[in-house]
Formats: C-alpha cells, structure tokens, sequence
C-alpha cells in the first residue's frame, strides 16, 4: 500500500490520486474523528457561515421551510422592520417613480456624499432641532451613508480603543457589528421591565463611573418601542457632555406619539450645546421615516473631525452612496415638508398601533398601559400570560408559522456579541417582537393568524 502524497512530492502512478485517498481517509474512523475534532479539514475552509447570518435573517430562513416564497401574499410578515412603502398613507407626499441618471452619476461619487444633500440634511437639523441656537451644523457635519447599517458599521471601524455600553434588548445588528472590530471593548448593559425598558440617566452614570466611555443605543428604542424624551434625554447628554461619545441611533425618531402627533421628530440635536464639542453622532436616514428602506440613504450628524473620519473610512469599506439616489433626496428634506410628512406618519401609524394593541388585549395578552409603544412600529410583546408551549419566543413564532404570520423571537434582541450567555438565561427568552410597519390589511391578517394560534 503506498503512502499517501503529501501537495510537495511527486505524484507517481503507485501513490494514490487525491480522490483514491480521501476515500480512503472517509472509511477511516480515526481520521474521521481528527476532522470532526478539527477546525481547518472543512470543504470550505475559510468560511464561518455562522457570520453572516443575523437573527431576523434566521426568521426568514425558517419562514421559507414553511412556504413563505411559494406564495408571501399568503403571509403576515410582521418579522421585518419595514414600514408599508406604499404612497396611500392620507396626507404623506408621494414619493418619486423615477429618477434621472446623468452621464455625471455614472462616476464615483464622494464617500461622505454628495455636498448638496450633506447641506440639505443640516439644514433640516438646524430647522428643527436648532432654531435660535448659536451654534448650527454645516454640510461639514454630515456624512451620507448607504443605509444606517453601513453608518454604524463606519462609526465602529474608528472606534479608538475604549469600552462601549450598549443596551439589552436592543436592535439585532448591532451584535454582529460590535464582534466585526476587535479595537474596542463591549459591555452589556441590561435594562429592566420595572424602568419600562428605557434608557435613563442614572444607568449612563454608573456606566461612565465604571470607565465606560462610547455609548450606543437605539433611541426610540428597537424592539420595546419606548422612547426616552427631554428632560431626560437632556440629562443624559449633560453626564454623557466632556465624558463619552454618545451614539445615538435615532432610526425611528420620527415614530413619535409622545406629542400628541404633531410632527415633532424626537432627537438628542435638540440638547447639543455645541455642535463640535458635544461628543454626539445622531443616525438616521430615509429608510425608516421617509419608507424608503430600498433607496439605501441615511446619514450621521456629528462633529467635523468624526465626518471627517467616517467620510474617509467609506473609501475602504463601502465607497459610499449611490448618486442618483441621493440627488433625488434633496427635495424630500425640505424642512416644512417633512414636518408635513411626519405628523401624516405619525398619526397613521399611531392608529395602527392601537388596533395591533386592542386586538391582541382582545385575545386575552395582558398589555400593561406603560408597555405600549410610544415610538416606532414595534411591539415587545410578553408571552408570559400564555399556555406554557407557546410562551417562550422560539414556540410562538414555531406556532405562527404554521398560521402564516412571521414574528421575531425575543432572543435575537439579547445583544450577545460574545456568545457567552444561555438561551435560557435570557431575560428575552418569553417575547416576541412584532411589527406594525406593514399595511393595516396585513396586520389584520396577521392578527386573525395569532389568534388562530391561540385558540389551538
Ligand atoms: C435601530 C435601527 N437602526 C438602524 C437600522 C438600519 O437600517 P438600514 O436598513 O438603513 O441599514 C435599523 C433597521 O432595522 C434599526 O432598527
């Protein structure tokens, strides 16, 4: 029997091909047991396929076992963080149905985006978060991203080294986001039922006390749906003001029902005493509050030496955001125009809201008054009232599957960048997140779907 060829030697007509060889070594059990124990003896061997996927994308995953892409009409998708893209909101303009595409936008554009739109998005921060202040952003201040993942994304690959607070539950992606970049340091911080989720200055306190000295959070908040507002949002950025970066993803600050739907679009530019010197970077975008999460336009308001940063690193990491696209954002930020927009928003998804609530209180969910939403489309929904099968996260959507509704199981939002906690240690472990971005015809849908599932 000869001996196996090592890549180095001659391959002679005695030695075995490579294909005799490893049917050799598939009929050997101690080198099955070497691969199995081994990392390196893979088929691809530079993929951790376990990278790639987020929580949300797993929802999907399953939902496709069930048929969801033979027929998706036939389904209630309240998994995905979108909201109806449809112009039939009443009162909301309509959006463009095409676009211009100059010779002049075939050409890269500039990784912190085109001036134009920089401007256009400082002036509707100034307009609405800053009037009669002294201090105002310029289009030096803004940084056009493609979409608020690469924003974050950005902000991460410049973290200097430092240790970052972030909160638990919070949005998805921000787990794999933090695990990208090993120049900073993470630290979990969980929020309690009892403070009904919310971020608060005490909490910012002790975390900067314990030399935290980056903090990242959703504000409103993704997936609870609560909203910090002045003054304690304010007091936040005083302890937060000469002592740490605030990252402040406001995603769904225009999701507002605070203010009686008015317009108002919460956000920490109303508190900023210093637009270079108060440590703050405000992300946000069209995606969510404009419906336009297809477009792939958002941006990051902060001081010059940040977007000076973030503009450069989107050379290495996603050069930048497409042109057209962003010339037709211009227009759309017109500040009395999106004032408009966001009271149009605000009352159509507030009423959506509410139907989402009583239908479920309807169906038998105890949903205490201080854990309704009162910002973005979302719904944290406790299943600790239920039959014990399906009153843990992974059971419910099992269960709504079967009815053709998709929900995420709570367990995705336990931000757990370094795998060390236990499914069932997780203080997510009994919710679900719903969402009611999608058009009322499927949210009744859905509904009729979950109270299938309840009656079972
Ligand atoms: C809190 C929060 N921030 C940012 C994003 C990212 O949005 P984009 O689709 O523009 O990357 C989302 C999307 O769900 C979100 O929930």
């Amino acid at each position: 029997m000869a001996v196996p060829s090592f890549p180095f030697t001659q391959q002679t007509s005695e030695q075995p091909t490579r294909a005799e060889s490893t049917t050799h070594q598939s009929n050997s059990t101690i080198h099955l047991a070497f691969r199995t124990a081994h990392e390196g003896h893979k088929p691809h061997a530079g993929l951790d396929p376990t990278r790639a996927s987020t929580g949300v994308v797993w929802t999907s995953e399953r939902a496709y076992e069930h048929g969801y892409l033979d027929s998706p009409e036939t389904w209630s998708n309240l998994g995905q963080g979108a909201p109806e893209a449809e112009d039939s909101i009443p009162g909301s303009f309509p959006r463009p149905t095409s676009l211009p595409l100059p010779v002049s936008s075939r050409e890269y554009g500039p990784t912190a985006g085109i001036k134009p739109l920089r401007a256009a998005v400082a002036n509707l921060y100034n307009a609405h978060h800053r009037a009669g202040k002294e201090s105002q952003y310029t289009w030096e201040n803004v940084c056009i991203v493609p979409g608020g993942r690469a924003g974050l994304i950005r902000i991460a690959a410049v973290l200097g080294q430092a240790y970052l607070g972030f909160f638990v539950p919070d949005y998805t992606a921000y787990s794999e986001m933090l695990s990208l970049f090993r120049n900073f340091g993470t630290i979990p911080v969980p929020l309690e039922r009892e403070d009904n989720y919310s971020i608060h200055s005490s909490l910012i306190a002790s975390e900067i006390a314990r030399g935290t000295s980056v903090i990242l959070t959703s504000n409103p908040r993704n997936p609870t749906g609560r909203v910090t507002t002045n003054p304690e949002l304010a007091k936040i950025q005083d302890i937060c003001r000469e002592r740490a970066t605030l990252i402040m993803d406001e995603f769904y600050g225009g999701y507002n029902y605070t203010t009686d739907c008015d317009g108002t679009v919460i956000s920490a530019a109303d508190n900023i005493c210093d637009v270079e010197k108060d440590d703050v970077l405000i992300v946000d975008g069209l995606t969510k509050r404009f419906r336009l999460p297809g477009w792939r336009v958002a941006w990051i308001v902060g001081p010059k030496a940040w977007i000076k940063a973030l503009g450069s690193c989107g050379s290495y990491l996603d050069g930048g955001t497409n042109v057209p696209f962003q010339e037709a954002a211009v227009a759309m930020l017109d500040p009395p125009l999106v004032r408009n927009e966001m009271r149009a928003l605000q009352r159509h998804f507030r009423d959506k809201r509410d139907y989402v609530i009583k239908r479920l209180r309807d169906m038998g969910f105890e949903i205490e008054e201080r854990f309704v939403p009162n910002s973005t489309f979302y719904l944290w929904l406790d299943l600790r009232c239920l039959p014990e099968k399906i009153n843990d996260g992974l059971n419910f959507f099992q269960a709504c599957l079967e009815e053709k509704v998709i929900v995420v199981p709570g367990i995705f939002f336990d931000l757990n960048p370094s795998k060390r906690r236990d499914l069932f240690d997780s203080p997510c472990h009994h919710f679900v997140r719903l969402s009611y971005g999608p058009r009322m015809e499927i949210l009744e849908k859905g509904l009729d779907g979950i109270e299938r599932v309840l009656k079972r």
